[in-house]
C-alpha cells in the first residue's frame, strides 16, 4: 500500500485519560483546526488493555509498559486522525517533548502537564508509524476524506 504524502499525510493523536478527565479535549482539537490541519477521524473510547498492548508493542521491553498500559486504559481516550501538509512532524512539534519537563511552553505538554507518565496526548512518530495506530484504532468507514464546499459559509 502506497504511504500518504504531502498534503495527504495522516496521523494519528489521541488525547489520553488524564487530558479527557481534564477536559482538555477541546482545546487539543482547538490547536490542530487553528494550524489548519484536516479532521478526519475521531472517537471517545474506552480502550482495552490487549489494545493498548498492541498499540505500544514497541516499548514492551520497556520498564514502564504495564504501567503505561495500565494508566491508558484507565478512563475513556479520544482517538484522532488528522490529516494535511508534513502533519506527522507538525504534530510532534505541537505536542512537545515526551517529558513535558523538556517540553517548551506553547507546546500541549509544555503548557498543560508536569510528569513524563501523565503525558495528556499522544501522536505518532513517524507515517510509518501513523499507518499502522490509524488502522488498529478504526475502521475504514470511520475514516472521512471531505473537501472544503466551494459555497461560502460567511456572507
Ligand atoms: P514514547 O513512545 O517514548 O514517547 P512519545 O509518547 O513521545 O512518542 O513513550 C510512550 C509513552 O510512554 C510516553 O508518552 C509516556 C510513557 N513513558 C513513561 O511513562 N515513562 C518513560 O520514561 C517514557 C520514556 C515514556
Amino acid at each position: 500500500k502506497m504511504g500518504w504524502t504531502g498534503s495527504n499525510e495522516r496521523t494519528f493523536i489521541s488525547v489520553k485519560p488524564d487530558g479527557v478527565q481534564r477536559r482538555l479535549v477541546g482545546e487539543i482539537v482547538h490547536r490542530f483546526e487553528r494550524k489548519g490541519f484536516k479532521l478526519v477521524g475521531m472517537k471517545l473510547l474506552q480502550a482495552s488493555a490487549e489494545q493498548l498492548r498492541e498499540h505500544y508493542r514497541d516499548l514492551s521491553e520497556k520498564p514502564f509498559y504495564s504501567s503505561l498500559v495500565k494508566y491508558m486504559s484507565s478512563g475513556p481516550i479520544v482517538v484522532m486522525a488528522w490529516q494535511g501538509h508534513d502533519v506527522v512532524k507538525s504534530a510532534r512539534k505541537m505536542l512537545g517533548e515526551t517529558n513535558p519537563a523538556d517540553s517548551l511552553p506553547g507546546t500541549i505538554r509544555g503548557d498543560f502537564c508536569v510528569e513524563v507518565s501523565r503525558n495528556v496526548v499522544h501522536g505518532s512518530d513517524s507515517v510509518e508509524s501513523a499507518q499502522r495506530e490509524i488502522s488498529l484504532w478504526f475502521e475504514h468507514h470511520e475514516l472521512l476524506c471531505w473537501e472544503e464546499c466551494s459555497q461560502p459559509w460567511i456572507y
